[in-house]
């Protein structure tokens, strides 16, 4: 691939700095070495997350000063409402000021106690809502999703088989079935048109209404176009249309494809359910024309939910990713292979053979990230879905231990992602420098946000 330049030129520019060593090992040491507890402030780079953390284009600055906010009815909602219905062709829809809100009230609507939602993966929070009301959030991603070194196109395709098996045996049972685009949980891996399109298929065969998570929508159009045949002559606006014309509904978080440091929307073919979200939206998150948003946020997702549809961007964006990627791979700094739409993912276990998963092997490998670097990364491993058994005190552990390094949007520029690449090279030619961790506080659900460590 041709080296892909920024496709922006830079307007307004926030200083970064980085902390001296002596700072960042008081800020670790104060933080019970845990990257949550560090003053955003005292990171050089922070790859905590590819949510909210966006820069804005001038025209969505320009769209602030149109900000309507009047209290029902402003004009941002409808340009919000009709770029929704043109860029996903779904007719009926509700904004939220997040994603897992929409989650919230799709769940809360349709499920009840002993159902079960099948997915490629859920996310934390989409897994949290459907627990919450009494359900089972089943994770059915193709088995080429947990060999992370196993390389292919469509890494967060659902399972069809186990879908259908799931249907014949439990029909009653399933109130709704998900997808997930691109798949976060699974290492930001796409999903193919066909494997939506026969998904599709099974869910109205067996009469199950099929959603989206929709948060990395056009990234997941974007590899589609570039990977699947037949698919590279067209626009991803109309692959994206195409997509949405299989599904009844979405839930997203416009803090991810939309552009936009907060926001979201539920959106769906089906009038009465939107009717009946609509109830439960004036009571938690506000009046249906402003779901929790002030009107010049919604001008700002109105506006970049068309903007996140330009293959300049697009193929800036994935190259910058996979570029990271491949510098990593090229240095041996072991990834899940091939690099997904909006993060990196380092496999901690291989990359530091020494540090037993006992001690949190990806989580070592974010302190000596900012340790060294300033760097801020976040850990999708045993400290994040790991456990202290109540009963027994044993340690539960998950199946990998990866540091995601998540790439805000138009962000950081391929020069800082160098940065971070020689940072990654240093930590692995310094790996019998590294320490273990251990636990010495946590709190009984998710433990990540604030527990604390004490190096061994
Ligand atoms: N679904 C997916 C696939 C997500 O990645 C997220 C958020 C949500 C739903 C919830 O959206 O944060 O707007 O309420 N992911 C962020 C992340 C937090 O860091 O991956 P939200």
């Amino acid at each position: 691939m041709a080296f892909q330049p920024e496709p922006w030129r830079v307007k307004v520019v926030e200083p970064i700095h980085l902390a001296s060593r002596e700072e960042r090992e008081d800020r670790l040491a104060a933080a019970g070495y845990n990257l949550f507890e560090v003053a955003a402030d005292a990171i050089f780079i922070d790859l905590l997350t590819d949510s909210g953390t966006s820069a804005m284009s001038d025209n969505q600055w320009a769209g602030m000063m149109l900000g309507d906010e009047s209290y029902a009815g402003g004009r941002n909602f409808y340009n919000f409402e009709q770029t929704v219905q043109e860029v996903f062709g779904l007719p009926f829809v509700v904004p939220v000021h997040q994603g897992r809100v929409a989650e919230n009230l799709l769940f809360s609507t349709l499920l009840k106690p002993g159902h079960v939602v099948p997915n490629n993966s859920h996310f934390d929070t989409t897994r949290a809502n459907v627990e919450m009301n009494g359900g089972q959030a089943l994770d059915l991603v193709i088995a080429a999703a947990n060999n992370p070194a196993e390389e292919h196109p469509f890494k967060g395709n659902i399972d069809l088989d186990r879908v259908r098996q799931l249907f014949e045996t439990r029909r009653d049972d399933v109130p709704l079935a998900m997808i997930t685009l691109t798949n976060n949980s699974g290492g930001g891996q796409p999903v193919s048109l066909a494997n939506i399109r026969a998904y599709s298929e099974l869910c109205r065969e067996f009469e199950i209404p099929l959603y989206v998570d929709a948060c990395r929508f056009a990234e997941n159009a974007w590899f589609i176009r570039q990977r699947e045949a037949g698919q590279g002559e067209r626009t991803v606006a109309e692959i994206v249309r195409e997509i949405f014309s299989l599904v009844d509904g979405a839930t997203m978080s416009a803090k991810k494809d939309g552009l936009a440091n907060m926001g979201g929307f539920f959106a769906s073919r089906n009038r009465p359910l939107v009717e009946k979200i609509k109830q439960r939206l004036v009571l938690i998150e506000g009046f249906p024309t402003y779901g929790g948003l002030a009107g010049r946020d919604l001008e700002v997702v109105a506006r970049g939910l068309r903007e996140v549809l330009s293959h300049e961007y697009l193929r800036f964006r994935v190259s910058q990713v996979a570029e990271l990627g491949g510098r990593l791979t090229d240095h041996g700094v072991p990834i899940i292979q091939p690099t997904g739409g909006h993060a990196v993912y380092v496999d901690a276990e291989s990359f530091l053979p020494d540090v037993p998963q006992s001690q949190f092997p990806a989580q070592a490998l974010t302190v000596a990230l900012y340790r060294y670097g300033g760097v801020r990364g976040v850990e999708i491993g045993s400290v994040m879905f790991g456990r202290t058994d109540p009963d027994t005190g044993d340690a539960v552990y998950a199946p990998l231990e990866l540091v995601r390094l998540a790439i805000p949007r138009r962000v950081y520029t391929n020069s800082h992602l160098r940065y971070v690449a020689d940072v990654l090279v240093e930590i692995g030619e310094r790996r019998d420098e590294l320490k273990g961790l251990k636990i010495v506080e946590e709190a009984p659900v998710l433990r990540h946000f604030t527990c604390r460590f004490e190096e061994l």
